[in-house]
């Protein structure tokens, strides 16, 4: 499979070198795409970060990673997925790092997502959705996702790097995602969830055996 990630990524490249600030997420398959970067390495001036693992990883490399708040509006951010169904809402947040993708997400003009063929599904939700909590909340939010018909399961031993705990939910009834996403949202103690329904991405390069698609 990560042979597909890395298609995926290069493929992303193309996309990349049109602009000289880039948004990056987190995950095995953007670690291949940091990778591929390189290459362009000189046309690119900044670079937003989501998570300390990526920022270690572009700083290893020489890439200037800047705090959001320096940059404002992202031209274009850039990173993978659990789970995307047909309209490019997605299940993030299997490696944790959901809110900080989130807030980029949000800032960017241009979400693109990269992805491996297993990543793409008809209905989201097979995947746990992961909701990143305020650790002195963990049980208050758990009751309230089991009447949101959702199975909690701590993720023992894991923080995140805002320290926050998350609960990977099982079971939820993920036929309206922006409904679930919103729900879940409003609960006292949540800091956001995986789900990203309102903000879904712009564009989706998905890697298939020797090919790859790309759907806007
Ligand atoms: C991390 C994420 C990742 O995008 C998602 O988990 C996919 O990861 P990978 O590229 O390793 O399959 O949301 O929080």
């Amino acid at each position: 499979m990560l042979a597909l990630k890395r298609r995926a990524a290069i493929a992303a490249l193309e996309y990349a070198k049109k602009y000289s600030v880039i948004g990056i997420g987190t995950g095995s398959t953007v670690d291949c795409f940091i990778d591929e970067l390189v290459a362009i390495k000189s046309t690119i001036d900044m670079v937003v970060s989501s998570s300390d693992r990526s920022t270690q990883k572009l700083k290893a490399l020489g890439f200037h990673v800047v705090d959001l708040n320096y940059v404002g509006t992202l031209p274009i951010y850039i990173d993978s997925a659990d789970e995307i169904d047909r309209h490019k809402r997605m299940i993030k947040g299997g490696g944790g790092a959901l809110a900080r993708e989130k807030i980029l997400a949000m800032a960017s003009r241009e979400f693109l997502c990269i992805v491996d063929k297993t990543k793409k599904v008809d209905v989201l939700g097979k995947f746990p959705v992961a909701v990143e909590v305020l650790p002195l909340a963990r049980g208050l939010v758990a009751r309230a996702i089991l009447k949101l018909g959702g199975n909690p399961v701590w993720r023992e031993n894991f923080f995140t790097d805002n320290r926050n705990i998350i609960l990977d939910v099982h079971d939820l009834d993920m036929t309206d995602p922006m409904f679930m996403e919103t729900q879940i949202k409003q609960l006292t103690g949540v800091v956001e969830s995986g789900i990203f329904a309102l903000r879904s991405a712009d564009r989706l390069i998905c890697a298939e055996n020797e090919e790859y698609s790309c759907e806007n």
